[in-house]
């Protein structure tokens, strides 16, 4: 018998407020023209004044567990990923954990900045095969709009705010790749490229919160070579290869980086779910919101096989192939 990490249930939840690239034409030297045809991106979500990274997570999580049909008491350990988190400290896990009524268990966050999610999902998926939880809520959240630079055209334009979750819930598998449930992860870090994409404050240097500073197109090179490596690094682990990819869901920071990773795994885009137009790079959220809107789409189906990947500041990187 092997245990597997199943998805039981998926939800999502965006900011009211839309702001279109236009939005960005009369305060900054850009267009409309040069943020789609450079990233894909349309538009994105903002959140409202006063509205926390905790509040997106928390009204995620409830539709995740709707979807799940399981009440938040059932669940055994709640993990958020975000690096835009409500407060230094508490976690922004322990403040959805409360918002959303569940009294036991435990819940803490993971910050690996738009790796984020699929380092929260590795880490639910080891807690689940140790047999240290049953049943635990991975949230993706953030509210990046509160660490851009808003002067910086290079940067201020990709971001969004937003949230995805999912239940994952222990199962009896077969132990082949036809199981449902994660069936393997990969995960990297490489702290030399930290000035590639970084916040430029925080606890222990300024004592501000600080804004978000990147090289875009040093990460860009970055991410075309090492997302299409971790993902078929993790598919070589379930014994898979490209050609039994249903959906890639990649992390959605950029249009041309998505294509060229489906390139490299010779997956035809006709098999990626794309939402970057919508939601911009909405960082650890990316994926559960890719997640959650393909099913909602209607292309994510019970036993497609899919592969997340992702990459973001650290430099920290990874891929999660699950059968949903
Ligand atoms: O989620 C975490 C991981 N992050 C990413 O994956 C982001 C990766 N990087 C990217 O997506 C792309 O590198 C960007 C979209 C950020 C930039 O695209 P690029 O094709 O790499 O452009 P670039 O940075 O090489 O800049 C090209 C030009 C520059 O002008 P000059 O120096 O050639 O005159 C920039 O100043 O484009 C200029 N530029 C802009 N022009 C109009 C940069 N931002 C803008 C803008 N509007 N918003």
């Amino acid at each position: 018998m092997t245990i597997r990490a199943v998805v039981r249930g998926v939800g999502h939840y965006l900011p009211e407020r839309v702001v279109p690239n236009a939005e960005f034409e009369d305060r900054l030297d850009t267009t409309d023209e040069w943020i789609r045809s450079r990233t894909g991106i349309e538009r994105r979500h903002f959140a409202a004044e006063g509205e926390t990274t905790s509040d997106l997570g928390a009204k995620a999580a409830l539709a995740a567990l709707k979807d799940a049909g399981i009440a938040a008491a059932e669940i055994d350990a709640l993990i958020v990923a975000t690096s835009t988190a409500d407060y230094t400290f508490p976690s922004a896990a322990t403040m959805v954990q409360d918002k959303i009524g569940m009294r036991g268990g435990f819940a803490f966050d993971v910050q690996a900045v738009c790796a984020g999610f699929v380092f929260a999902l590795a880490n639910a998926n080891a807690m689940i095969l140790s047999g240290q939880a049953k049943r635990v809520l991975v949230i993706g959240a953030e509210t990046f709009s509160r660490i851009l630079d808003f002067t910086d055209r290079g940067t201020c334009v990709l971001f969004g705010d937003g949230a995805g979750a999912l239940v994952l819930e222990a199962a009896e598998g077969g132990g082949t790749s036809a199981d449902r449930g994660i069936l393997a992860t990969d995960l990297n870090s490489d702290g030399r490229h930290r000035e590639l994409l970084y916040v430029d404050g925080g606890v222990s240097t300024t004592q501000t919160t600080g804004h978000l500073r990147m090289q875009g197109n040093q990460v860009f090179r970055h991410a075309v070579e090492k997302l299409a490596a971790t993902a078929h690094a993790a598919l070589d682990k379930a014994g898979l290869s490209g050609a039994d990819v249903d959906w890639i869901v990649p992390h959605q920071a950029n249009l041309r980086i998505i294509t060229a990773t489906a390139q490299r795994m010779q997956v035809p885009m006709e098999r990626v779910v794309v939402t970057v137009q919508d939601h911009g790079n909405t960082s650890a959220a990316s994926i559960p919101l890719a997640l959650s809107v393909g099913k909602a789409r209607g292309q994510i189906k019970e036993g497609d096989l899919l592969v997340t990947e992702a990459i973001g500041g650290g430099l920290s990187w990874g891929s999660v192939v699950l059968r949903w």
